[in-house]
């Protein structure tokens, strides 16, 4: 299949006067300034906006400087806040550190917190952006292909309480999020794969032409051919864009559908334990994986979808299969799912590639026989 560079490389989010741009940068980072300028005088907080905090990592932190530089043209002032790697720092405890720094620099309700990092710093910093001084401009760098795909659009910040994840948060739009491919050059390849488990999710639910591309490329994905990581962000962003506008605050429904390979893959990711040894995407992998037998099962899919799946997953080197599996624990997970209603279990399953449902079961038996089947082909 031939790929052609993307001519459109902006989205808009659309909601009303919170819309904000979504931009898929070419190769120089000095426009960065020029954009986050833009952005931020879109909105009161942004507007003469002098001085910003860089929240990032210590993994990501090299890639800071000519964004820092960028922002210096445009009349910003940089600072940097440098955190810990990993899940574990998404906690209120570095929180707490992003607010201390934020007060100890002054900052008024006219500072921006620009994240620059993966879905663990936009996360935490768009929390901190949301609660400080009751909000303050927030815009995003994502460096991680999940995040560029995924938690940078939708305006879902927060941080994980040390019992339960992402159960203290907010809802707070970015002013603007500025995606660079070339940052994922020195992204680890297992986290690269977790987060095309994410791109393959969106083409299962929404679009047939990016689930085949995603199939047609898998090795120039991690060749990080421009073009085809463009194009796959730029898909993503898009679909992702259109469904959040359509239910801002996940109140209205529309939004269930990026729960695809959701409902069983954070139940697998919660009893893994979220020490790394399963990845979000490589649960989310494996969910999609028996979601889309568990919709064989019910007679909404034909065989040949499931195995089509399974096939591209591992061509994308994503797990299609799970030692050890303790189905009763994964049962008991996904009953604590707040999307559940009167008991039963809410799934969004495939009607075809392109097109999902959701649905309230209670056929544990069914639900049962799809998640050990994960199990089958090892
Ligand atoms: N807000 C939302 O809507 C939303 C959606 C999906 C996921 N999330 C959250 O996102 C988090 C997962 O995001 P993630 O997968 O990006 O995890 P992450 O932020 O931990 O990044 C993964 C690893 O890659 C490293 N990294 C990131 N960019 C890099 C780069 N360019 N080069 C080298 N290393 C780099 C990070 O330091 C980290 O070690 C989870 O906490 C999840 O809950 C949020
Ligand atoms: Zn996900």
């Amino acid at each position: 299949m031939k790929v052609n560079m993307i001519e459109n490389r902006s989205i808009e989010v659309d909601l009303g006067d919170r819309s904000y741009e979504i931009v898929i940068a070419e190769r120089s980072r000095d426009d960065f300034g020029a954009f986050a300028r833009r952005s931020l005088e879109r909105s009161w907080g942004g507007r003469g906006c002098k001085r910003c905090l860089i929240v990032t990592d210590r993994n990501v932190s090299q890639l800071a400087g000519p964004f820092e530089d960028s922002l210096l043209r445009v009349g910003v002032e940089a600072n940097r806040i440098e955190l810990n790697p990993g899940e574990s720092t998404k906690s209120l405890a570095a929180v707490s550190e992003v607010l201390d720094r934020l007060v100890e620099l002054k900052a008024d309700r006219h500072f921006a917190i620009v994240a620059l990092g993966g879905g663990v710093i936009g996360d935490l910093a768009g929390f901190a952006a949301a609660i400080y001084a009751r909000g303050v401009p927030l815009i995003m760098i994502p460096t991680s292909l999940l995040a560029q795909v995924d938690s940078s659009v939708g305006g879902k910040t927060g941080v994980n309480h040390p019992q339960v994840k992402n159960i203290i948060g907010a809802f707070h739009q970015p002013a603007g999020v500025w995606i660079d491919v070339e940052t994922l050059t020195k992204l680890p390849d297992r986290e690269l794969a977790a987060g095309a488990a994410e791109v393959v999710k969106y083409g299962l639910i929404r679009d047939l032409n990016l689930f085949e591309f995603m199939e047609f490329n898998a090795s120039r994905l991690y060749r990080r051919d421009r073009s085809v990581l463009e194009r796959i962000v730029y898909q993503s962003c898009s679909i992702k864009a259109e469904v959040v506008a359509g239910d801002e605050r996940e109140q209205g429904g529309a939004r269930e559908i990026l729960n695809f390979g959701h409902t069983i893959g954070h139940a697998i990711e919660a009893v893994a334990g979220y020490d790394g040894r399963v990845l979000h995407g490589e649960a989310v992998s494996l969910g999609m994986i028996a979601e889309t037998r568990l919709a064989e099962s019910l007679g909404w899919i034909n065989s040949q979808i499931g195995d089509r799946l399974e096939r591209l997953l591992d061509n994308l080197g994503l797990p299609t299969a799970i030692k050890d599996l303790e189905f009763e624990r994964i049962i008991e997970a996904m009953r604590r799912d707040k999307k559940n209603r009167d008991g039963r279990i809410r799934f969004i399953l495939p009607r075809s590639i392109g097109e999902v449902e959701g649905i309230d079961l209670d056929e544990i038996g069914l639900i049962r026989v799809a998640v050990e089947r994960l199990q089958g082909s090892i």
